[in-house]
């Protein structure tokens, strides 16, 4: 399939609002926790962070979607900032419900919506690639009522139908207007894939980075004993399940799991080392 043809945007637009799940997040089915789940989602350190993510992310895609002149776009744009507002939504009723600390967070729109859009889908990409590895380990090990692993297993399929859509639309977008498709010829992008490459090196060797790293952070405070190549292994199982639903004829993110495996095979060649102790 030509990219940047019609049948492309048909294709991708198609499969993003074909995939569309109607649900109110207030009357989802929330379990009621015990103390023990509710003392290690209390203890968790992102829930400003995630809160913000969402919140900023509607808003600023409807502006993006006010700019494109194409309807079926408009219309697939249109639903990705519908299901990043629904996503804050189940954040803001989870923290409300279950008593989880999150500051006040506010929303300001970027002035360029459409580079805030392209900057925010990359990001998405590599976080999703973490993000499905981490809710595997996280539903395998920790002792919280599957029914709350239910609600977040729609969230993650959701945020893997944005990062196709967001893909083949940047593609698209390139494309139609006489640019490389390429994504790594796009300065934020290669930004964006430098971050990654250095998460994963960081990962490899051991090594804790500074800073608010998702993947590493994250793991820390789901897993004890985690071993990095247990994380790799976890988020390249989950990114192929996740994506073997999409039609083959579109662009799915490929850098984060050639790195993860690129990570691996150096993992693979090391000698073994015990667990990981948290601090
Ligand atoms: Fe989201
Ligand atoms: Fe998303």
């Amino acid at each position: 399939m030509k990219i940047g043809s019609e049948a492309h945007k048909q294709l991708f637009c198609r499969t993003f609002l074909d995939h569309h799940r109607p649900y109110v997040p207030e009357q989802l089915g929330w379990p009621a926790l015990d103390d023990e789940a509710l003392t290690l989602l209390r203890s968790l350190p992102f829930w400003t962070h995630a809160l913000q993510a969402e919140e900023d992310a509607g808003p600023m895609i409807t502006a993006c979607a006010a700019l494109e002149p194409d309807l079926m776009v408009r219309q697939a744009l249109e639903l990705q900032a519908f299901e990043e507002a629904r996503h804050a939504r189940i954040i803001k009723h989870m923290i409300e419900l279950y008593g989880l600390h999150a500051d006040e967070v506010q929303v300001e729109i970027p002035a360029d919506v459409l580079q805030a859009f392209i900057d925010f889908g990359f990001e998405e990409c590599l976080d999703s690639f973490g993000a499905f590895g981490l809710f595997k380990l996280a539903r395998e090990h920790l002792s919280i009522p599957a029914a709350l692993f239910d609600i977040f297993d729609q969230v993650m399929q959701e945020e893997a139908t944005h990062i196709v859509f967001f893909l083949n639309w940047f593609a698209y977008h390139q494309a139609t207007r006489g640019l490389v498709p390429r994504a790594f010829r796009h300065p934020k992008a290669l930004r964006s894939y430098v971050r990654a490459l250095r998460k994963l090196a960081g990962l490899a060797s051991g090594d804790t980075p500074d800073g608010k790293d998702f993947i590493i952070n994250g793991a820390d405070a789901f897993v004890d004993h985690l071993v990095p190549g247990v994380v790799l292994a976890a988020c390249l199982e989950e990114n192929t399940r996740r994506l073997a639903g999409f039609d083959r004829r579109l662009l799915v993110p490929q850098l984060a799991p050639r790195l993860a495996r690129l990570a691996l095979g150096v993992l693979n060649l090391r000698p073994r080392r015990g667990p990981r102790r948290r601090a």
